[in-house]
């Protein structure tokens, strides 16, 4: 409410309707601009949830955003940052030194599926995106592919903990494997029993498991929260920037 009365006081020509999400009424490039960026932000910060879609009005700050040159900039650093803590670890290098990455949006890019679906601003269409994923064509998202190459070139144990159901495990594979994603200790995906669990709820009791064969993670790395938050989160985590859409 506090968010919506400053934002009525900020932005007098903005209208705001009852209900998840802003409803921004065009008076000027940069007023729009700066209110599709305070999303973003706040949505980056996990303050703003449970959106279906982007704002309305937002889809071309969006896209600029992802196309533009600020995304790479802010994976880029994020890069590393986890690139400077994982070399300052101490590991024990017997094989129990954990790293987990989630795959889409974090290993595998969707940009291209997301700009023939308006950067987010349409609701998630499951049969289009089954087309997209059945290609097995997203590209590796560079400055995450390396970093993921130095861990496996080192002593760590990764492991790949998506979303995905089980019966996606060959075409998951396959896109893997062609965009340089060549190794890992484990590749993760929901059984049937885990279809109707929240991402964070089933991705918490899957790093519980790792934890309980021994495992120590000392970094988490995805593009929601729900990949990051639950229980045994890991020592750190990794948020890689991702205003397209949100998964609970
Ligand atoms: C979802 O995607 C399919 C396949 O591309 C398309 O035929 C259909 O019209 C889309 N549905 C909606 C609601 O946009
Ligand atoms: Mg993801």
């Amino acid at each position: 409410m506090g968010v919506y009365l400053a934002l009525l006081l900020i932005f007098p020509f903005i209208s705001i309707v009852s209900g998840s999400f802003y409803d921004i009424t065009l008076q000027g490039e940069s007023a729009l601009r700066t209110v599709c960026e305070s999303w973003r932000l706040n949505a980056e910060m996990g303050n703003v949830i449970g959106w279906v879609v982007i704002p309305s009005g937002c889809e071309e700050y969006v896209s600029n955003y992802m196309l533009g040159g600020q995304y790479s900039l802010d994976v880029d650093l994020m890069v590393r940052e986890a690139m400077s803590y994982a070399s300052k670890l101490q590991i024990e290098g017997d094989g129990k030194d954990a790293w987990v990455f989630d795959i889409d949006d974090t290993l595998l890019s969707h940009i291209s599926y997301y700009s023939e679906n308006r950067f987010g601003a349409t609701p998630f269409n499951k049969s289009s995106w089954v087309q997209w994923e059945n290609l097995a064509a997203a590209p590796a998202i560079e400055s995450v592919a390396l970093f993921y190459r130095q861990l496996v070139s080192g002593d760590w144990s990764v492991f790949f903990l998506t979303g995905r159901s089980e019966k996606r495990r060959e075409v998951t594979e396959e896109n893997l494997r062609r965009s340089g994603f060549t190794k890992w200790t484990g590749l993760i995906l929901r059984q049937e029993d885990e279809e109707g669990l929240p991402a964070k709820v089933y991705k918490s009791a899957r790093r519980q498991e790792l934890e309980k064969a021994g495992y120590r993670i000392w970094g988490n790395m995805g593009d929601q929260w729900s990949d990051l938050t639950g229980y045994s989160t890991g020592e750190r985590v990794f948020k890689v920037a991702n205003p397209m859409y949100y998964i609970p």
